[in-house]
């Protein structure tokens, strides 16, 4: 297959991101540049991401990011073949401006458009970085989703758990804040259940044991809020509850992980080693990582998981989905529209 040197475009949450990236599929894909403007600041004093901000800092720095991976990579946009950009799921505001943007692009410079499914790039990163074979199984847990897919071809995802309430990523951030932890709070709850005792608090873990593999977080957190607001807690038991909340996390990811694990080795015949990638910002997760690597030993899945900052919201994903549709001969015109909801499977959210 041709390598082909793609620009994507990241808006659909508080990162503004523009990256460049060269290959050919199945990877791995060269990152020429990947610039991450984050807008954490902006959104700190809320405790949260308001989504009126984070559109107007997207229109704002957009144009400076593109310029910023074109010039990194050493690219004038006539280098560019095709531009990429998330058209959705996420806040609208946010994917408008980085689809507008990649539109005008291609008008321009005449280039061919690619509108991404944000949830893909996250699933296909692990292809740009490793060059993995399909199919695999992808245990995909963000901020905003927490699924696990069988990712059979670009195109071809197979639902074998959702979450029934909060994603993987919505409860660290909602815990993090009854702990006091300042926004993004995932991230730093990590950092503080390294000093923690997970033995001290105990917490439910959701959904073991259950039939199928789906997730629920809710009750987990509200666990969390209970034992803050009137159980056995004062200042500096902290790393303790977060500990423990961790801890309960990462067992309820592997349970539901291995059910997905068997019916995606019936689903595809498979005997041998399989492949899980984790993706999505809670794979940044050091902790969550160590588990299932164990937990990959133990069932002859080999684990793969993108570096932390790939895990996370930017431009390179993008750009790499991009890739893998238009080798397919998948390209979008003009008229595309973002999209606040699109699922990658039936039945998913
Ligand atoms: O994929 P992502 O950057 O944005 C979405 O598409 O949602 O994921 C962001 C989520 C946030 O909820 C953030 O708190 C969480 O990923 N996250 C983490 C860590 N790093 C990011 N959660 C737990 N531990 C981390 N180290
Ligand atoms: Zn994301």
């Amino acid at each position: 297959m041709a390598s082909l040197t793609v620009l994507g475009l990241e808006t659909s949450c508080d990162e503004t991101a523009a990256a460049v990236v060269r290959g050919a599929v199945p990877g791995p894909g060269e990152i020429l540049s990947n610039v991450v403007f984050s807008q954490i600041a902006e959104h700190a004093p809320f405790g949260g991401v308001v989504p009126e901000i984070a559109a107007r800092a997207h229109v704002e720095t957009i144009d400076v990011v593109v310029a910023e991976a074109l010039a990194e990579a050493g690219c004038r946009l006539s280098d560019i073949d095709v531009i990429a950009a998330t058209a959705g799921p996420g806040l609208i505001g946010g994917v408008m401006v980085g689809l507008s943007t990649a539109k005008a692009l291609a008008l321009a410079a005449h280039k061919p458009l690619v509108a991404v499914n944000h949830l893909k790039a996250h699933a296909l990163t692990a292809r740009l970085t490793a060059g993995l074979p399909y199919p695999f199984l992808l245990l995909l847990i963000s901020g905003g989703h927490c699924q696990l897919l069988g990712v059979e071809a670009s195109d071809r995802f197979h639902l074998y758990g959702t979450t029934i309430d909060d994603a993987a990523g919505e409860a660290f951030d909602k815990t993090a804040k009854l702990l006091g932890l300042p926004y993004p709070g995932g991230p730093r709850l990590e950092q503080l259940a390294r000093s923690g005792n997970p033995q001290r608090y105990r917490l439910p873990r959701p959904m073991l044991g259950r039939p199928g593999a789906d997730f629920s977080f809710s009750g987990l957190k509200t666990a969390v809020r209970q034992i803050v607001r009137e159980g056995d807690f004062s200042s500096g038991d902290e790393a303790d509850l977060a500990a423990a909340f961790q801890a309960a996390v990462i067992a309820s990811l592997c349970d539901r992980t291995r059910q997905a694990m068997a019916r995606f080795r019936d689903d595809f015949a498979l005997e041998g080693p399989a492949i899980l990638v984790a993706a999505g910002g809670v794979a940044a997760n050091g902790a969550i990582r160590a588990a299932l690597a164990q937990l990959c030993t133990e069932d002859n899945f080999r684990l793969e998981v993108p570096p932390a900052r790939l895990c996370t919201d930017n431009g390179a994903m993008i750009a790499w989905a991009g890739l893998e549709e238009a080798s397919s001969g998948r390209w979008d015109d003009l008229t595309v529209p973002p999209r606040a909801r699109w699922p990658l499977a039936q039945g998913a959210t």
